[in-house]
């Protein structure tokens, strides 16, 4: 148990070093917090007991100074009666207690055991937390929420079998980091993970992306190529935003699917797959299916195994956990000393609605780490979107507002006033007002252009 003992007094060194040594601790000595910050390059410590008259660096000054390093080192300052006002400023940086001059030897005591049990009770704490954070992660998803729980029983079951699985959820709320947790888990764990962005890729290249081709099979096609199944094989092929794909291409999916063979394009030998498919989308493939832009077979045949992701704002329980989480992953990045969120912050992320969900949430912790200059994360750090959520979220309307306007007008200017508000709290990112509105960034060029609605106009 190291104790150090921070004053100029030679005298008072002495009394508290024997007094320290008696009972068992081990001392170590500074005459100036200059030396004083030597020592704890040096040396872990415990206990700081610290005489607020130092000569050059102040005994306050050094107190900032430890909280901000060191915030597990309990401080007890030791000074004169006639500086009792800088003690009680003392307490409110932070020192665990005073002692004022001159003191019972008994005293002193008895207030370093209480800082000592103080500091064990504050370690237990925290590795109680890293349990907490153990338990309820899972690879590298993060989630103490029923749904997410759910989510990670799903995976531990369906990961070894050999169906095909499909992930549903909005944009960003992990599908690609529970794909690749099914591969990890699954029995192809050391064969490939290929993911295909489906996107939006012309057919042509798609499948020739994904089959491969002869040389000369068409302009361009200059030697052979595997595509992306055969690179997979033996492992995994991801397939994000499945709802994307051509219908053309749709059909030869099925028939890899229920072949697991197929030919490089312009080939004519046939080429034996093994892959396990995990498809993806943030879309209603129902809705697709319906409307006949989806294949209903496919459908059924992707769908063996469906694990749903709930948006962020349903599980608050997650959102302090990954706010958290963000924190000290990029606090540690950006060598920053930041450890804790301020209670208004922390209220705010919870009003949010997170369209973007948790790529979103991790986004806006990080710029806010970037931008801190304290160990606290405070509301000034949120981006306009954050800090202002229902200004943004409910645009005031009555059927007044149409001021006479006839109903199409109306409904132009309302959403005129939808998208000039999102495009505000974005600050005038057209893909992030589009993601608040939930549209695509398409559609959102689109109403602007037909709406007369310009960012300039927005940002002056
Ligand atoms: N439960 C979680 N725990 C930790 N990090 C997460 C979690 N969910 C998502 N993330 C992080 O959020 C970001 C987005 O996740 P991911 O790319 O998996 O989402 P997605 O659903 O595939 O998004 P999109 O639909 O936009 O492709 C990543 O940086 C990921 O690490
Ligand atoms: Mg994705």
């Amino acid at each position: 148990m190291n104790i150090l003992i921070v004053d100029d007094e030679e005298v008072l060194q002495d009394v508290l070093t024997n007094l320290v040594r008696k009972e068992g601790w081990n001392p170590l000595n500074a005459k100036t917090g200059e030396d004083a910050l030597d020592t704890l390059r040096r040396d872990e410590v415990e206990l700081v007991l610290l005489d607020l008259m130092l000569p050059t660096m102040s005994g306050m000054e050094l107190l900032k100074l430890l909280r901000q390093r060191y915030p597990d080192i309990v401080v007890v300052i030791i000074t004169a009666y006639s500086s009792i006002e800088g003690a009680i400023e003392a307490m409110r940086e932070g020192a665990f207690h005073y002692i004022p001059k001159p003191f019972k030897n008994e005293e002193v005591l008895i207030t370093i055991r209480k800082g000592l049990e103080q500091r064990r009770l504050a370690r237990e704490n925290q590795s109680l937390r890293e349990q907490l954070r153990q338990r309820y992660a899972f690879d590298n998803l993060i989630g103490r929420s029923k749904a997410m729980q759910k989510v990670f029983d799903l995976i531990r079951l369906a990961a070894p079998s050999k169906s095909n699985i499909l992930i549903l959820g909005e944009s960003g709320t992990g599908k690609e980091l529970v794909a690749k947790a099914i591969h990890h888990h699954s029995r192809r764990a050391d064969g490939p993970f290929v993911i295909v962005n489906s996107g939006s890729m012309p057919h042509d290249l798609l499948e020739s992306n994904l089959f491969g081709h002869v040389k000369g099979s068409f302009t361009g096609a200059v030697s052979n190529k595997k595509g992306l199944f055969e690179v997979a094989s033996g492992g995994s092929i991801f397939f994000d935003e499945i709802g994307n794909i051509p219908l053309e291409t749709q059909s030869k999916l099925l028939r890899v699917i229920q072949e697991k063979e197929f030919m490089r394009l312009g080939g004519v030998e046939t080429i034996k797959v093994e892959v396990r498919i995990i498809a993806a989308t943030n879309a209603d493939l129902e809705a697709l299916v319906q409307d006949n832009a989806f294949r209903e077979d496919l459908y059924y045949r992707l769908n063996v195994i469906t694990i749903q992701l709930p948006p962020l704002r349903d599980r608050a329980e997650d959102l302090a956990l990954l706010a958290r989480h963000f924190l000290l992953q990029y606090a540690k990045e950006n060598d920053k000393e930041l450890r804790e969120i301020s209670s208004r912050a922390m209220e705010l992320l919870m009003d949010y609605r997170w369209p973007g969900n948790v790529r979103e949430l991790e986004n806006v912790i990080e710029r806010a780490v970037v931008l801190s200059t304290s160990e606290i994360l405070d509301e000034d750090l949120l981006p306009p979107a954050v800090r202002e959520p229902r200004s943004f979220a409910m645009p005031p309307t009555s059927v007044d507002s149409t001021n006479g306007l006839p109903f199409k007008e109306a409904v132009a200017a309302y959403e005129r006033q939808l998208i000039s508000r999102a495009l505000k709290a974005a600050g005038g990112v057209q893909k992030r007002a589009a993601e608040m509105l939930k549209i695509k960034p398409t559609t959102l060029h689109e109403m602007m252009k037909r709406l007369n609605v310009s960012a300039e106009t927005i940002q002056a």
